[in-house]
């Protein structure tokens, strides 16, 4: 039903899509999920044609609409959108808000305009508010209003762009409802969502958005039980990340522990897990690991903060011949690792430039 291939969009300061390439079939209910700034709303403004796209083609049933000679209105017709600001008339009340388009663009009479909308208001749930003025209703209520109004056009596709983001959390739940129960009816829809439970319950497919482009497209189940990719892992199980490349050995050892300390803080841990952090890199590294390193060396740490099992995970790669610091004679800094760590692993590692590893999982 949509087909887009190499989408590129440019902005002067910014590239979100690099290379997309993606086909959507007819009654695929999408989430889309990922970091913010990763061109999710870019994306879905781009089909909608609300963006011009740098390069690349977006095909919607056959129509080519990223051609000059399309006639976007026509496609528009096709495609509802549905912001996290619901954009009513406030001048105008609910039914009238939801009459207006299918008068005005479909050429319905005022009479099957007002039924449509009154039928379309009770699917929402809110026919006893048809007369109300938007700023008579709750958050929750203006952007159900604005679904039925989007309803009200007919459209095959709707893409909605965090459609629940602006609520209160009271109101959240409603809109959801209304929104399930399109999935359930079959409609095509694209759903941009910070919501994780909902976006895994709601979608047949799920696209993960990163480095440009769609990282990430699957099930549900893979993408938020089995994600293939590091990176859909690393978002799905909400872990930050710290990492820091040691090259020399008169790197900035205060600069490195006060990163430490902020990324430890940016993740809300307590302070005596921070320490702990610090001197595992203190004693492990500093300690034991630099001494043994010859001049030309790199060192990588990398602390991993997974906020699904509030652990943290150090990880320490280091050049060099097979070296295991459990097998280290500082027992004393072995000791103050040990007691900060609640287990140390080694192995050898054979990523480029890295030849040992060690994984300290901090108590
Ligand atoms: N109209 C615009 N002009 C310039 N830059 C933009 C514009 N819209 C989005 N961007 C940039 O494109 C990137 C992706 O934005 P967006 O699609 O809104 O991301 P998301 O919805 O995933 O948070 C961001 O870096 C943003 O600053
Ligand atoms: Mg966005």
């Amino acid at each position: 039903m949509i087909k887009i291939s190499h989408l590129r969009k440019e902005y002067p300061n910014a590239t979100p899509l690099k290379d997309v390439n993606v086909e959507i079939n007819r009654g695929d209910v999408i989430s889309i999920i990922g970091p913010s700034g990763t061109g999710k709303s870019t994306l879905i403004r781009c089909i909608n044609k609300l963006e011009t796209p740098t390069s690349g083609e977006i095909w919607v049933d056959g129509n080519c609409i990223t051609s000059k000679k399309c006639d976007i209105n026509k496609v528009r017709q096709k495609m509802g959108m549905v912001f996290q600001s619901f954009n009513l008339f406030n001048h105008m009340n609910v039914i009238e808000n939801i009459m207006a388009a299918p008068m005005d663009l479909l050429g319905k009479s005022k009479q099957q305009a007002y039924d449509d909308g009154m039928q379309l208001l009770r699917t929402v749930g809110l026919a006893d508010k048809a007369f109300n003025y938007p700023d008579e209703l709750s958050g929750g209520q203006k952007q159900r209003i604005a679904i039925a109004r989007t309803l009200a056009m007919n459209p095959e596709i709707i893409l909605f762009d965090e459609p629940t983001s602006a609520l209160d959390p009271t109101m959240v739940g409603e809109v959801q409802a209304v929104i399930k129960e399109l999935a359930n009816k079959g409609l095509t829809m694209m759903i941009v969502t910070h919501e994780m439970r909902f976006a895994k319950e709601i979608a047949n497919r799920v696209f993960y958005m990163d480095e440009g482009g769609i990282y990430e497209d699957g099930t549900p189940e893979q993408i938020f039980e089995n994600p293939q990719k590091e990176k859909t892992a690393r978002f799905i199980k909400r872990i930050k990340v710290f990492e820091n490349l040691i090259t020399s050995k008169d790197f900035d050892f205060i600069g490195f522990n006060t990163s430490l300390e902020e990324f430890g803080r940016r993740c809300g841990i307590s302070q005596k897990a921070i320490y702990r952090m610090q001197s595992v890199f203190e004693e492990l590294c500093v300690q034991i690991i630099l001494p043994e390193l010859s001049k030309d060396f790199a060192l990588n740490v990398t602390a991993e903060y997974s906020q699904e099992d509030d652990s943290i995970a150090v990880q320490i790669k280091y050049s060099g011949k097979a070296f295991n610091p459990m097998d280290s004679d500082n027992i004393l800094s072995l000791k103050l690792a040990q007691n900060a760590a609640q287990s140390i692993e080694y192995a050898p590692c054979n990523e480029e430039g890295f030849t040992n590893m060690l994984v300290v999982k901090i108590k």
